[in-house]
């Protein structure tokens, strides 16, 4: 190999080293500050409808901490039980989540019109919001917070729903922050809701 030749490897290689060494310093420096990006669950937009027939979309977990939640309203045990349990955190918070929302989405948009999910999210609190819309922008929501939504077929034309059975923790500016498990204890749950709600209060 010629002089010449030696020389113009070295510079790219040197190139190559300085290249990677800004990758990972681009890397190192944005894990620390954007987890949610780093963990890929939450973000994406969608245009959707409220329990009071409302247009909503992304912009609806911006502005307060959310508990989120995806589930239908012919479930006949995760959802009821997770409403339930909301319920009473809700109750037990009382004026210390003055600023939390819980949302409601429904992975099954057929038959959860907004009326159907207002009956169905009013007793839980009225900082409850039930969400539905058209399947194809359910899809999105569902597919942006990585939830499993599965449809189920059972005798005849009924059918239920395979999801996804944990709340979401959603900071104010409407990032993924953790999650409470199903039926993990009362007291574990408000702890994690207090962490939220201290850790984004503004
Ligand atoms: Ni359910």
């Amino acid at each position: 190999m010629a002089d010449a030749n030696l020389g113009r490897l070295r510079l790219v290689l040197w190139a190559a080293v300085v290249v990677a060494a800004l990758g990972a310093s681009v890397i190192y420096l944005t894990r620390g500050t954007d987890e949610a990006a780093a963990s890929g669950i939450g973000g994406g937009t969608y245009s959707l409808v409220d329990h009071n027939g409302n247009t909503v979309d992304q912009t609806m977990l911006v502005g307060q901490p959310s508990l989120l939640f995806f589930g239908f309203t012919h479930c006949p045990d995760v959802c009821p039980t997770t409403m339930a349990e909301m319920q009473l955190w809700f109750q037990q918070l009382g004026e210390e989540a003055d600023d939390l929302q819980g949302v409601f989405v429904s992975v099954d948009p057929l038959r959860d019109t907004p009326d159907v999910i207002k009956g169905y999210v009013s007793f839980v609190s009225d900082r409850m919001i039930g969400v539905t819309g058209a399947q194809e922008e359910i899809d999105k929501i569902v597919a942006a917070w990585r939830v499993l939504a599965e449809k189920v077929p059972l005798d005849g034309e009924d059918y239920t729903m395979n999801h996804t059975a944990s709340v979401f923790l959603v900071n104010d500016q409407g990032e993924f922050e953790g999650t409470i498990s199903y039926g993990e204890t009362v007291e574990v749950a408000i702890d994690k809701i207090r962490k939220l709600v201290t850790n984004t209060a503004s």
